[in-house]
């Protein structure tokens, strides 16, 4: 058997998931069902508890997917998977075992470069950092370590929910090292996921070009040219999208989609027309109508899994 790993490129076997909400969570899980040794991180036991919730109701339905007639492999399955997972409270006492740092905390930039400036003190030389920000520039976050840690320093944006959808953008500052980008299209593969390389950009690829397309939809709506529900029907039937860009924006959050195109107008790196306000986004935010998860955004929802009633 050879190898074409360069030597300097070492396999990734254990992982700190620092965050232990909804992406955070479904990140553990996917790296644990690769049989990855996994540590997840949070504030609390009480949030650790959330994302153990999270977790073992979803492993619960890939084990039933995966082996549909057969309830012993199932609950192996499972048992397997938790084997793999363990948690903690301090990022800094677990990571000296770390080859990589998946960071899915709170969307604050202060808040996200404390988390690394003193990982970046506790960690080993090799540890790989990467944030699953949808929004921060990454080279911004990174700045606060060491030179060296910011050529092992990528992002790594995986999508909502984590165990069904397949895509992880890798995204690359201009200081990253190819045996690091390497590392992490690796990774990716071996957690079931396909990847994309991408530079730190703005929205990277995918929100680059659903959210102005989302911001469009909204403002259809606003000039009075069509409905909510035309604009949906329109774009399921025409297009062949599983979810029209109205449904798509409850499903987003209202909350995040204002709060990404208003960084991206703070930043100046897009053109204007795509960060232009809508003011019924801005009436629906600060009514806390943030779409599925309050119940009510463009339309309304009820029910654990968010079914539309209106
Ligand atoms: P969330 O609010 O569900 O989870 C965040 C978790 O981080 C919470 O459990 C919180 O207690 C914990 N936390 C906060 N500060 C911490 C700290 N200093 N140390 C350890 N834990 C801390 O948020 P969500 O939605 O999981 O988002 C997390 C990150 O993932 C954000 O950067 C977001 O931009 C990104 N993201 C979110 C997506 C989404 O659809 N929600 C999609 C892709 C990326």
């Amino acid at each position: 058997h050879f190898s074409t790993t360069p030597s300097a490129q070492r396999e990734i076997q254990s992982v700190i998931v620092v965050g232990a909400g909804l992406m955070g969570a479904g990140i553990a899980q996917v790296a644990a069902q690769a049989q990855l040794n996994v540590t997840m991180v949070d504030l609390s036991p009480d949030q650790l508890q959330k994302g153990r919730d999270i977790i073992a109701a979803s492993v619960r339905r890939v084990a039933k997917k995966k082996f549909p007639d057969d309830e012993g492999k199932q609950s192996e399955y499972v048992d397997r998977t938790w084997s793999f997972i363990e948690t903690g409270t301090k990022a800094e006492a677990v990571v000296a075992g770390a080859d990589l740092v998946v960071e899915a905390i709170v969307e604050n930039i202060d808040t996200k470069q404390k988390l690394f400036m003193s990982l970046d003190a506790a960690a080993p030389k090799h540890t790989i950092f990467t944030s699953n920000t949808s929004s921060l520039p990454i080279a911004e976050i990174a700045k606060v370590t060491s030179e060296d840690r910011q050529a092992r320093f990528a992002g790594l944006h995986f999508f909502n929910p984590v165990p069904a959808m397949k895509l992880v953008e890798i995204v690359k500052t201009d200081k990253v090292d190819t045996e690091t980008y390497q590392s992490l299209v690796d990774v990716t593969n071996r957690i079931g996921k396909t990847s994309v390389a991408c530079k730190d950009t703005p929205g990277f690829i995918v929100n680059r070009l659903l959210v102005p397309y989302m911001m469009e939809s909204l403002r259809i709506v606003e000039r009075g040219e069509a409905s909510l529900e035309d604009i949906d029907v329109a774009m399921k039937l025409g297009a062949g999208f599983p979810m029209g860009p109205i449904e798509l924006s409850d499903f987003v959050g209202l909350d995040t989609l204002k709060s990404i195109v208003e960084g991206w107008a703070r930043e100046g790196k897009v053109e204007p027309a795509f960060v232009k306000p809508v003011k019924q986004l801005t009436d629906l935010v600060a009514k806390g109508h943030f779409g599925r998860k309050t119940g009510k955004g463009f339309y309304e929802y009820v029910g654990p899994n968010g079914a539309r009633v209106g």
